[in-house]
């Protein structure tokens, strides 16, 4: 096992009714700032839960945080809380009202140009606090100390992650998620299992709690996830969906493994360019990686098809190709297509790509920094083809 330094501070506060747990987690004297995204807080009941729930405080909101939140979005947000003297924010949705309430923490607290936070790596000394109701199972961003944030004017989109970016807490009530539309149950379960895939799928370290917690995790997902579509007002199911997902980043299975994440690089620079979901271009993009990075990830994969599938018998190359299969059909059977045809986009996307990965530097990823722009591309060519 490699060496770790492991370090969570969110509080989670799980279960129905928890909502009304917040009043105990922010001083009353706070004026907090709700931040949210395009209204699906208000149709299902969970805005007004959060109000009841803040009846005593000096409340203010900013709504339509969108879907790969944005610079440009969040610096009208960043004005609100400096005209209104905001102390805490409370961050209600999914991932992107998340990620972009952690940048709208630092942000306003920043001296200079805030975009230097991605694009420069500038140093974050101060952070405003603030608090999360989650209602999407899929990025782990309620319990770890990343953001992704995209600049629309440059088509960039670019992560950040600091400790002063984890939430003060997290409410993770699962019947606020009962209303998701299938698309996004198929998205935050595809999410997940890939976070899940890109710190267990490397090589092997001899640290079989890490291996058996993945795999505990992967196999729940496998198991639950076609259960959130089939029986959609299942609260057990989407509190099972629910807790996978916060543990599959929160930082207890990457600890003291190697991680590979150029998964998630490369599918970062598609939504850039194409509006992809997240979770769709993940969907493309891991069962490629996995199958062009057979060779230094052959180990693990092998022990994934076993352990995962109950792939046991045939050739190594056989198991790994059937283990690719059984994950790519997984996708497919939770909504989520897994080629770049599938939604329209053709093969001039693979230049498009690359010039991306290129600008931004990611021109070595993954856990050996071997994928290059040329395996990156060879990833790509195959994510094209249906
Ligand atoms: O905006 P509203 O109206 O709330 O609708 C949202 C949005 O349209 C809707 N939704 C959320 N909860 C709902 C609901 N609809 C009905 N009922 C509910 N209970 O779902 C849509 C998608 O929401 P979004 O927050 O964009 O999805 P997700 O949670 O998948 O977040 C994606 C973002 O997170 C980043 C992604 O790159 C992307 O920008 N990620 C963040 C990570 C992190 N912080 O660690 C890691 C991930 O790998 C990922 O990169
Ligand atoms: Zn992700």
């Amino acid at each position: 096992m490699q060496n770790f330094t492991f370090y969570n501070p969110t509080k989670i506060l799980f279960g129905k009714g928890q909502i009304a747990s917040i009043t105990q987690e922010i001083p009353l004297n706070q004026r907090v700032l709700i931040t949210y995204g395009g209204g699906s807080i208000k149709q299902n009941g969970v805005y007004a839960e959060v109000m009841a729930a803040l009846a005593g405080y000096t409340v203010f909101e900013f709504a339509g945080i969108e879907p790969n939140p944005t610079y440009e979005t969040l610096m009208e947000a960043v004005r609100v809380v400096k005209e209104q003297r905001i102390d805490f924010l409370l961050a209600v949705g999914g991932g992107s009202v998340i990620d972009g309430t952690k940048f709208i923490a630092v942000a306003a607290l920043f001296e200079g140009e805030p975009w230097d936070i991605l694009a420069q790596h500038a140093p974050i000394v101060r952070a405003l606090p603030f608090g999360t109701v989650l209602t999407l199972p899929a990025t782990g961003s309620e319990m770890n100390s990343f953001a992704v944030v995209t600049r629309r004017a440059s088509q960039d989109k670019l992560a950040f992650g600091h400790p002063l970016v984890f939430p003060r807490f997290s409410v993770l009530d699962p019947s606020t998620t009962l209303t998701l539309p299938p698309r996004q149950i198929g998205n935050g379960v595809v999410d997940a299992f890939t976070h899940i895939m890109e710190q267990y799928l490397t090589y092997p370290v001899n640290a079989p709690v890490q291996d058996r917690f993945a795999e505990g995790l992967l196999l729940t997902l496998i198991e639950e996830g076609p259960k959130a579509l089939a029986t959609p007002d299942n609260y057990e199911v989407r509190a099972n969906v629910m807790w996978c997902a916060t543990l599959a980043l929160n930082g207890l299975i990457g600890a003291g493994v190697p991680s590979d994440w150029a998964t998630h690089m490369i599918g970062h620079e598609i939504t850039a360019r194409y509006g992809l979901d997240h979770a769709q271009t993940l969907a493309i993009v891991l069962p490629n990686t996995m199958a062009v990075q057979r060779n230094q990830k052959r180990a693990k994969l092998l022990q994934y098809a076993a352990r995962v599938w109950n792939l046991t018998s045939g050739g190594e190359d056989e198991r790994i190709d059937a283990a690719i299969a059984k994950t790519r059909e997984f996708f497919e059977y939770m909504g989520v297509k897994t080629y770049l045809r599938g939604y329209g986009i053709g093969p001039e996307a693979v230049a498009v790509v690359l010039q991306q990965l290129e600008r931004h530097g990611l021109t070595a990823l993954g856990e050996h920094q071997d994928v290059t722009l040329v395996t990156s591309r060879t990833i790509l060519e195959r994510c094209v083809a249906a």
